[in-house]
């Protein structure tokens, strides 16, 4: 079978489509026939070796998939061969891919594979990062970073279905037209404008409850001063590759939260989990929740794939897919 391999750290070019052999699940795994491999942009941290922890060359790249379980393993229950899923996984830019029994959620009726490909990483953390962390609720304001994303257009979502006011940034007018579609009130292009101005001007002076901050760099010094008194910042990632450091006093003079927020750390969390897939299964049935896919590339082509995210050329979620 086909794998990506991050061969070295390094650009996109390190990456290498490799023959190598199908997999046998392990005692609680199962094999996965993947049809979709979510790409994610901690995928290209992981190859450039910014990723802390992450794993040192040569590994496959990706972990999140969608498919349909091709064999379990001794003494797993509760899933069999057909099963349509979705699943945190190692090497997921393959074929096939083994996973934990405890890793799958069911595939739902609604999604294609490939928009299920996104559920696993981005729509558990843009949920976590706004409602289990952030608590975000009706009435507030939310200012959510790179909202034309594949994590920023669940986030866009989600806050628009718990009655938030959400202001998002990103760097097109046609990016901002995206998440104006999706419910995003007021889209900034913070490329072009000063945002800090925007969000007063949006708040009328008060600033931001919650900020969901993925860029770094300047736009987390810019987004901190769009919060409001008592507001909660949550860092979630470094896609500028800048990383910010912030002045404690700052913080304390203004009543400001900043928090940091990795997915892992919530996974076993099984109430916050609970609530995640009831709501997930509830704004699928209202159909109050999409996934945008509009960026499909064949396992061989991942660098050109990868090429585009970091280059700002996706909007949604970007799948590799494997025929
Ligand atoms: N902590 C966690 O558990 C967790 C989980 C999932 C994702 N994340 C983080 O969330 C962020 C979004 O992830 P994603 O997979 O959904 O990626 P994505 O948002 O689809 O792609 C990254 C976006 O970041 C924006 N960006 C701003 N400055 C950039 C720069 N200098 N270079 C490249 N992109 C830049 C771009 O949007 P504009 O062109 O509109 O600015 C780009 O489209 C990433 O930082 C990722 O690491 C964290």
């Amino acid at each position: 079978m086909k794998q990506v391999v991050v061969t070295r750290n390094g650009g996109p070019e390190v990456l290498e489509v490799r023959d190598v052999a199908v997999p046998e699940p392990g005692s609680g795994e199962v094999l996965i026939k993947v049809a979709a491999a979510g790409m994610n942009y901690a995928d290209i941290m992981q190859r450039d070796g910014l990723y802390p922890n992450g794993p040192t060359p040569p590994f496959g790249a990706g972990f999140e998939v969608a498919g349909t379980i091709d064999s379990v393993g001794a003494g797993v229950t509760g899933w069999k061969a057909g099963d349509a899923v979705m699943a945190f996984c190692q090497n997921g830019y393959s074929e096939y891919v083994t996973a934990p029994a405890g890793m799958l959620l069911p595939k739902p009726s609604e999604l294609s594979f490939e928009q299920a490909s996104a559920i696993p990483c981005q729509y558990l953390t843009a949920y976590h990062a706004l409602l289990t962390l952030g608590r975000l609720k009706a009435g507030q304001t939310v200012l959510v970073q790179a909202a034309a994303g594949g994590l920023g257009t669940m986030m866009v979502q989600i806050a628009r279905n718990v009655g938030a006011t959400v202001i998002g940034t990103c760097s097109s007018a046609d990016k901002c037209a995206l998440i104006r579609d999706l419910g995003c009130q007021f889209p900034v292009n913070y490329t072009a404008e000063d945002l800090g101005a925007r969000v007063r001007e949006i708040t009328v002076g008060k600033g931001c409850d919650l900020i969901i901050e993925s860029v770094g760099g300047d736009i987390f010094e810019h987004s901190l001063h769009c919060l409001k008194s008592r507001g909660m910042l949550v860092t979630l990632g470094v896609a500028s590759k800048n990383v910010p450091s912030i002045s404690s006093v700052e913080l304390l003079a203004n009543n400001w939260t900043v928090a940091g927020f990795h997915l892992m750390g919530y996974t076993a969390d099984m109430e916050a989990m609970g609530h995640a897939l009831a709501d997930l299964k509830g704004w699928l049935a209202e159909g109050k929740l999409t996934v945008i896919v509009r960026h499909t590339f064949p396992l061989d082509q991942a660098a050109e794939a990868q090429r585009q995210i970091s280059d700002r050329k996706t909007v949604g979620k970007v799948v590799l897919t494997t025929g």
